[in-house]
């Protein structure tokens, strides 16, 4: 089990505790990648996306860069393929183009890597700088390990050759009689942490909020709402979309979210990781993209939270007047708490996962779907890039959007309460849905 303060171990638990990390992120990027064959290995299922191939040795690249040159200080495995795998120097509908290590010298490279690595945390002191304290740049590769984990998922969900994936549906306790909506009372909170160990640079530093009150969802919209908006003409009527996000829906034609389709006698299926499933009810929506979420939610008279109301409905404990790590506490996600981790390769119904619900009473906040919010991608006061500007700060502004929580393909290492996602208001691919939130009347 995961310590919940990392920096209250020992520096041999410490080592212990990265070493079981590296090695069951491992596994699943090796599932991942060994559950196709080379040529769905090295082709291009959608331009949005690389080959697996490439995210592979991306993932061994930076490993190297981060943990064998920068912390153990030791000579590089491969200088020569840096640029190759550099996000910034190559767009992603470019990287098929390029002479990429194959499959086998890719799966040569992870594993020389690993090796060096491996010894590096054998022998390198550990907490002498920002970078080692607490382990924070296996912490930071983990999770970078991790996040193309989910990004290769995606490409997986995208896939039209090959065996489908396959995953147990999650079958947790759902609770009953769930009230829609929770009032979340006006009031300050934190946002951001200053204490969690391997938390990234853009999660810092904690600060002070003041929200005011606001009525939250108490689980993700589900494909039964959404199917309402869908047969009122929700996709035709131009009242409920912003200007970008019309213009958006005219030149794609969307129609539904990504995935569905209809059949004769007008029922809806969606396409999940090769196998056709009904449109479940009472499953969150999934595949839909920040325009379609403002949509739905104009036409239910609501809007979607900020990034702020959303991590205050998730952290903010009003018993005991602080921010923890999740809904349910400080302690760490469990089977029994959250959706991750790619047990099940789908969403769970709404209302699940009650021993996650929050304190106000929000559920499935943690895992399940990304959710959207209304709150484009910043710096928070006092933000400081650390360690390297392409990770967080060349992303803030106007263009990204910012979505939290994870979902049922994110791990639980790269998912907590303060953990910050970003991505196009256009995208879809990722495995995102939303929950919607309207003002509380003053007086
Ligand atoms: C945080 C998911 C937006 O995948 O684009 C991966 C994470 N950064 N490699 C992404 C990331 C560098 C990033 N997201
Ligand atoms: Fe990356």
């Amino acid at each position: 089990m995961t310590p919940v303060d990392l920096r209250q171990l020992g520096d041999a638990e410490l080592r212990e505790h990265i070493a079981a990390e590296l090695a069951r992120t491992r596994q699943r990027s090796t599932a991942l990648t060994d559950a196709v064959d080379e040529p769905d290995l090295v082709s291009q299922h959608s331009p949005l996306m690389s080959p697996l191939v490439w995210d592979y040795a991306h993932i061994a690249n930076q490993e190297e860069i981060w943990l064998v040159r920068d912390v153990g200080g030791r000579e590089a495995v491969r200088a020569d393929i840096d640029s190759m795998y550099d996000a910034f120097q190559n767009a992603r509908a470019d990287r098929p183009s390029l002479p990429l290590l194959s499959p086998a010298q890719t799966r040569g490279y992870v594993g020389q890597v690993r090796q060096k690595v491996l010894e590096v945390l054998d022998r390198a002191p550990l907490n002498v700088n920002r970078l080692t304290r607490s382990g924070f740049a296996f912490g930071m590769v983990i999770q970078h390990e991790q996040q193309h984990d989910e990004t290769m998922l995606a490409t997986h969900q995208l896939r039209r050759s090959g065996p489908p994936l396959q995953a147990p549906p999650p079958a947790p306790p759902v609770a009953a009689g769930l009230a829609r909506e929770v009032l979340i009372p006006a009031g300050p909170f934190t946002m951001g942490t200053s204490t969690e160990a391997w938390a990234l640079d853009n999660e810092r530093p904690a600060h002070q909020v003041q929200v005011g009150a606001f009525y939250l969802d108490t689980t993700p919209v589900t494909n039964g709402d959404y199917l309402r908006f869908l047969s009122d003409g929700g996709y035709d009527d131009r009242r409920w979309w912003s200007e970008p996000g019309w213009e958006y829906r005219q030149r794609a034609g969307l129609t539904a979210p990504l995935f569905w389709t209809r059949d004769a006698d007008g029922s809806w299926w969606r396409r999940s990781f090769g196998t056709l499933l009904p449109v479940a009810e009472n499953e969150p929506v999934v595949h839909v993209c920040l325009y379609e979420a403002q949509a739905y939610a104009a036409w239910a008279g609501r809007r979607l939270p900020t990034e702020a109301e959303w991590e205050k409905a998730a952290r903010w404990d009003p018993a005991s007047q602080r921010s923890r790590r999740y809904p349910w506490g400080d302690d760490d996600p469990t089977p029994e708490r959250a959706n991750l981790g790619q047990r099940h390769l789908r969403p769970a119904p709404a209302g699940s996962y009650p021993a996650g619900a929050s304190p106000y009473g929000v559920h499935q906040l943690i895992g399940d779907v990304w959710e959207w919010t209304s709150s484009t991608f910043a710096g928070y006061p006092g933000f400081e890039v650390f360690p390297y500007p392409e990770y967080s700060r060349v992303f803030f502004g106007q263009d990204y959007y910012v979505l939290r929580g994870g979902s049922f393909g994110t791990d639980r290492a790269a998912c907590r309460g303060t953990f910050r996602n970003w991505d196009f208001p256009i995208r879809r691919q990722i495995f995102a849905g939303f929950r919607t939130a309207r003002d509380a009347e003053l007086g």
